[in-house]
């Protein structure tokens, strides 16, 4: 399957804008999961056979493979994702207020270099809206059976000073239909947002969101874990500044990396005006720092923080590299884009052959062991 969207399914895309054919393909994928016959079919075919189990904040993942955020802003194809066989869904970003996001075009693909340019603004129909869809999806067809998670963003026209009111009044709104919640605080495509790294604004949103989850979940035991999203384009001090403040107020993990800023070297003509686009840069050429930076994190905090590892996820390798650097889960966006759903099934069966090639009991031994912090050989 993934030959045949490799072949047929990417020259079609160069035809269609990117934005178009990613909506297109959201309806056909909710279309298909709709109906009993045809969510069979997808599970058949795209679901991966192999387990290959991991345990993460007290809830075990059937594997460790998940959609990154983003593609599903507002929660339109829940059950086609779980039909596809993702071990875990992130929908959003969502923020306080529906926001139509910047002026189309909005998202450029440069397809030699598998990469997207998007500066999408945060589209998406608000956290009362979205916290209906849910509520409708849970009445109809029950909890999910994969993870929820759910992306925050901050509302374009609320100031910085007041962005911690913003993303708590999201998390208190979608707090009943997630497990696990991630702070974006490093989107380039709303303006100033990254300031909200820095320990003013990080601590003030940490310290709301914890309130308000504290609040909802009645006592500790029960918090829902509260991660926080970084960008690649953080130096190597204040990724680790971050950490430190995060881990101090709260937040249960790290998510590594949103896009970048930063432009590779284009292939051609067609590349090059892609690149000189404003917005941030996701898939392959984002893999190496990310990872790099999920080696820093995983090296600094012992292992002992979980570190979801997102960015130029194309392959059971790239995958793997991101799990042996640190990363207890794993996430793809622009891999969907280029290569169709069948890359679930490629990583996780290719991931369960690394792991049973190697001398590790479990996935949770292979992670982290190829950074300083660990003596296990793969
Ligand atoms: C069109 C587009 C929209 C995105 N929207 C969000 C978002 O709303 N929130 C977020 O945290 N990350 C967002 N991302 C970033 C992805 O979740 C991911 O971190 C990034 O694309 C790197 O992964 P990849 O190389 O597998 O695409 C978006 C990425 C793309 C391409």
């Amino acid at each position: 399957m993934g030959r045949a969207y490799r072949w047929f399914g990417r020259p079609l895309l160069k035809f269609q804008d990117s934005e178009k054919a990613h909506l297109r393909s959201l309806r056909i994928l909710r279309l298909l999961a709709g109906n009993p016959i045809s969510r069979s079919v997808l599970r058949m075919i795209y679901s991966p056979k192999k387990r290959v189990a991991i345990t993460v904040f007290g809830h075990e993942y059937t594997h460790p493979f998940g959609l990154a955020a983003g593609m599903d802003k507002n929660a339109m194809a829940l059950r086609g994702w779980d039909a596809i066989g993702l071990g875990f869904t992130e929908i959003g970003g969502v923020t306080q207020q529906e926001q139509s996001g910047n002026e189309r075009p909005r998202m450029f693909r440069a397809d030699n270099s598998l990469a997207l340019v998007n500066r999408m603004g945060f589209n998406n129909n608000g956290s009362k809206k979205i916290a209906m869809t849910l509520e409708k999806h849970h009445k109809r067809h029950g909890k999910s059976d994969i993870p929820l998670w759910v992306n925050i963003g901050k509302s374009k026209t609320t100031p910085l000073d007041q962005a911690h009111l913003d993303y708590q009044s999201t998390l208190s709104a979608l707090w009943n239909y997630a497990d696990v919640f991630v702070v974006n605080v490093s989107s380039p495509n709303t303006p100033n947002l990254r300031e909200l790294q820095k320990d003013d604004g990080l601590i003030r949103i940490l310290e709301a969101c914890h309130s308000a989850n504290l609040h909802l979940a009645g006592n500790e035991e029960h918090l829902k874990p509260v991660l926080i999203k970084v960008a690649p384009d953080l130096t190597d001090e204040q990724l680790k500044h971050m950490v430190v403040t995060a881990r101090a107020h709260h937040a249960a993990g790290i998510v590594v990396s949103n896009t970048t800023l930063e432009r590779p070297t284009p292939s051609g003509v067609k590349e090059a005006s892609v690149f000189a686009q404003q917005g941030g840069l996701s898939g392959k050429p984002l893999f190496t720092r990310s990872t790099e930076m999920i080696r820093i994190v995983h090296e600094m905090t012992s292992g002992d923080w979980p570190i979801i590892g997102v960015g130029g996820v194309f392959s059971a390798d790239d995958a793997w590299q991101k799990i042996t650097a640190g990363a207890c889960l794993v996430q793809a966006y622009s891999a969907f884009v280029f290569e169709g759903p069948s890359i679930v099934k490629t990583v996780v069966s290719g991931i369960d052959q690394r792991l049973k090639d190697s001398s590790f009991k479990n996935l949770e031994e292979a992670v982290g062991s190829a950074t300083k912090n660990t003596t296990n050989e793969g």
